[in-house]
């Protein structure tokens, strides 16, 4: 299973080059068989840019809706909001502590603004926050909570991929373990980045952007007022290099293209490409627009959908992994010592199981902590063997999932029962 994972800014309102060149593709992959998916609505490094909360919390629910109503299924992928992971904040700590502050300084994004405030005559740091010098950091424990493979990112974020892989080998080297799986990024060679309104790439700061879910008539107006040459209706067009064309292209098939090749060969007049390539952005977009109002008009379903999500996750990967990331950088129950280096184990803290027959004449077994805390009890067996091999599974219990069984009833909350385990298996070595 190669785990894929994305995380998108909830800075803005989504346009038709984010869907051409995100959410479309994305969605595709998701629907991979052999693709374990992650996508999520990064608002904690929103927070880099806006400093405006009622915008934060208007673009998170735009850009849910927007992914839901595109086709993305919530019981298939992973889908969330990363300041619903907490893990991930703690995560962030971690790497920060790890992370080369040289690399930091060599980041794209960070040497633009210094760049900007020199040319300004301005303070090198002038106006930069912390926030946008660490950000390549939480970007990292986006992807290495979850030891992503493949993280699919325009070319501008590549760098912080090789960031990511290079905290996460740091990591891995000094606790002594491959905690971290080393991500790649996968740059999508073939999707088009879209023209905006006045043909420069479609992007919220050129401010040329056509939102994907605006309103029929305002999207028609909008292409209607994309820049053209001065050519007249009849006069031959070149389609290459126009940008109503490759607006056309993006969402249309490889015969509809043909045809307006033929078209502008021909001298279509741009009012009438215009009114084409509305009507064939409205095909597209129209069922996916009334999902998408829908959606918006009823925020705490989505609210719901994308806690429900984060809650899964947590309890799946997030909170085990970091349980175990806890121990390994020595953040530890300190009565627990461990094995590792030697030191006596302190038998009386450790958790422990233990089988019994009821007066019901069946085998039971429970899980104690080390203050014989009742954690988890056990339904009734015919066997004590059967018991004991239950017992031998959830020995090697690392994930919450694997305590879903009805044959137990866990009593406290499950990371305590995980942690737990995880004690008794490096006691056990
Ligand atoms: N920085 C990415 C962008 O601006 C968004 C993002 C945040 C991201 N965390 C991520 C992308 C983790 C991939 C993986 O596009």
């Amino acid at each position: 299973m190669t785990r894929v994972l994305t995380g998108i800014t909830t800075s803005g309102t989504p346009h038709l080059g984010n869907y051409v060149g995100a959410v479309r593709p994305a969605i595709a992959a998701s629907r991979a068989p052999d693709a374990e998916s992650f996508y999520f609505l990064a608002d904690l490094h929103s927070l880099v840019k806006v400093q405006d909360a009622a915008r934060v919390q208007r673009s998170t629910l735009e850009i849910a809706a927007t992914w839901l109503a595109a086709g993305l299924d919530p019981d298939k992928v992973w889908f969330y909001r990363q300041s619903d992971i907490p893990e991930i904040s703690e995560l962030n700590w971690f790497l920060t502590c790890v992370a080369g502050k040289g690399a930091l300084n060599r980041a794209h994004a960070y040497k633009a603004s210094v760049d900007r405030n020199r040319a300004e005559g301005e303070d090198d740091d002038s106006g930069i926050t912390a926030g946008l010098f660490m950000y390549p950091v939480l970007m990292s424990a986006d992807i290495l909570l979850f030891n992503a493979h493949k993280v699919p990112v325009g070319r501008d974020q590549v760098q912080h991929i090789e960031m990511a892989r290079d905290f996460g080998q740091r990591f891995n080297h000094l606790f002594g373990r491959d905690y971290f799986t080393l991500p790649e990024a996968v740059i999508e060679e073939n999707v088009a980045t879209l023209p905006g309104l006045d043909g420069r790439k479609m992007s919220k700061s050129y401010d040329n952007t056509i939102p994907l879910f605006a309103p029929r008539q305002e999207m028609r107006k909008l292409i209607a007022s994309i820049v053209t040459d001065s050519r007249a209706p009849g006069e031959a067009k070149e389609a290459e290099g126009s940008h109503v064309f490759q607006l056309y292209q993006a969402f249309a098939s490889s015969e509809e293209t043909a045809g307006m090749r033929q078209a502008f060969a021909d001298g279509i007049g741009w009012g009438d490409a215009k009114q084409q390539l509305f009507e064939r952005i409205d095909a597209e977009v129209a069922p996916m627009r009334e999902r998408y109002e829908s959606l918006m008009a009823r925020p705490a379903e989505v609210e719901a959908m994308l806690r429900d999500g984060a809650r899964r996750l947590r309890a799946k990967y997030a909170t085990p992994f970091l349980a175990e990331l806890r121990q390994a950088v020595g953040l530890r129950d300190l009565s627990f010592q461990a094995a590792a280096g030697g030191e006596a184990v302190d038998k009386v803290t450790l958790p422990s199981f233990k089988q019994y027959r009821d007066t019901d004449k069946r085998f039971y077994f429970k899980l104690l902590d080390g203050e014989g805390e009742l954690l988890l009890q056990s339904a009734g067996f015919d066997s004590p063997k059967e018991a004991g091999q239950l017992i031998g599974v959830l020995k090697l219990a690392e994930s919450a999932n694997a305590l879903e069984t009805p044959a137990i009833n866990v009593l406290v909350p499950v990371e305590k029962v995980l942690v737990a385990l995880g004690h008794l298996r490096q006691a056990e070595g």
